[in-house]
C-alpha cells in the first residue's frame, strides 16, 4: 500500500473502476493519518472546521468507534497498476439517537476533487445509513464552503434554516 505523496500535482485519470469505497478498520489508522497530513491546510481546515495539526488523533478518533452500532468510517481507495491503493478520500458518519438523525463529515484529496468522488461517497453513507434503518441525515458547514454546499445540494441535501450567520445545517430525509 501507498500513500499520497504531498508533490503528486496531477491526479491520474479516474475511471469508476479505480475507486472503491468500503468501511475503515483498526488497522487503517496509520495509513489515514498520513492522508490527513497530505492534505492542504485549508482543506484540513474544512474538513475538521478549525486548525487541527493532530492528525494521528483525528485519524484514531475516525475508528475509534468501529463496530459501534450507527458509527462508520468510509474510506475511498485509488487502486494503482501496481496493485498497491491509496486514500484519496473519507468520511465519517455517527448517528445521534437523541436526535434521530446522522451526522457526517468528508474530505476528498486536494488532487482528486471535482471528478465525483465526495458523490459517490455521500451515495455510499446514504445506502449504509439507510441500512441501518436511519431516516435523516444532517451536517453542519461553513457558510463560505461553497464546494461542500454544492456537493450535500446535489446529494439533495436541503438547508434548514437552522444555522447562523457563519455555518449552514443541511439536512436530507432518507427514501424508505
Ligand atoms: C467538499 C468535498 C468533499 C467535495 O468532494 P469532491 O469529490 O470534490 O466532490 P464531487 O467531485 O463529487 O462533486 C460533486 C458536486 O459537488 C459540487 N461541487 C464540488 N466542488 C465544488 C466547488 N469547488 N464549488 C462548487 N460546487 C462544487 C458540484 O455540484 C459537483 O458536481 P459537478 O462537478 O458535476 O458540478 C471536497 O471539496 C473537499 O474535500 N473539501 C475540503 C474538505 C471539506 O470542505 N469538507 C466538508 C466539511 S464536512
Amino acid at each position: 500500500m501507498s500513500q499520497l505523496s504531498p508533490d503528486v500535482v496531477v491526479a491520474p485519470l479516474l475511471t469508476e473502476a479505480a475507486v472503491s469505497i468500503r468501511t475503515a478498520d483498526a488497522s487503517d489508522v496509520e495509513r489515514l493519518s498520513l492522508y490527513f497530513t497530505s492534505l492542504s491546510i485549508t482543506a484540513r481546515n474544512k474538513r475538521f472546521m478549525g486548525a487541527r495539526a493532530d492528525v494521528a488523533l483525528l485519524a484514531a478518533e475516525c475508528v475509534a468507534k468501529v463496530g459501534h452500532p450507527g458509527h462508520f468510517t468510509l474510506l475511498a481507495e485509488f487502486r494503482q497498476q501496481e496493485g498497491q491503493s491509496t486514500i484519496i478520500g473519507e468520511m465519517r458518519y455517527a448517528y445521534d439517537a437523541a436526535a434521530r438523525y446522522g451526522d457526517f463529515a468528508i474530505s476528498v484529496a486536494d488532487v482528486f476533487q471535482r471528478k465525483g468522488v465526495g458523490l459517490r461517497m455521500m451515495n455510499a453513507m446514504e445506502r449504509r445509513a439507510g441500512d441501518l434503518g436511519h431516516e435523516m441525515i444532517a451536517a453542519e458547514t461553513a457558510r463560505t464552503n461553497a464546494e461542500m454546499r454544492g456537493l450535500a445540494k446535489k446529494a439533495g441535501f436541503a438547508d434548514t434554516g437552522l444555522g447562523d450567520w457563519q455555518s449552514v445545517h443541511l439536512a436530507k430525509r432518507l427514501s424508505r
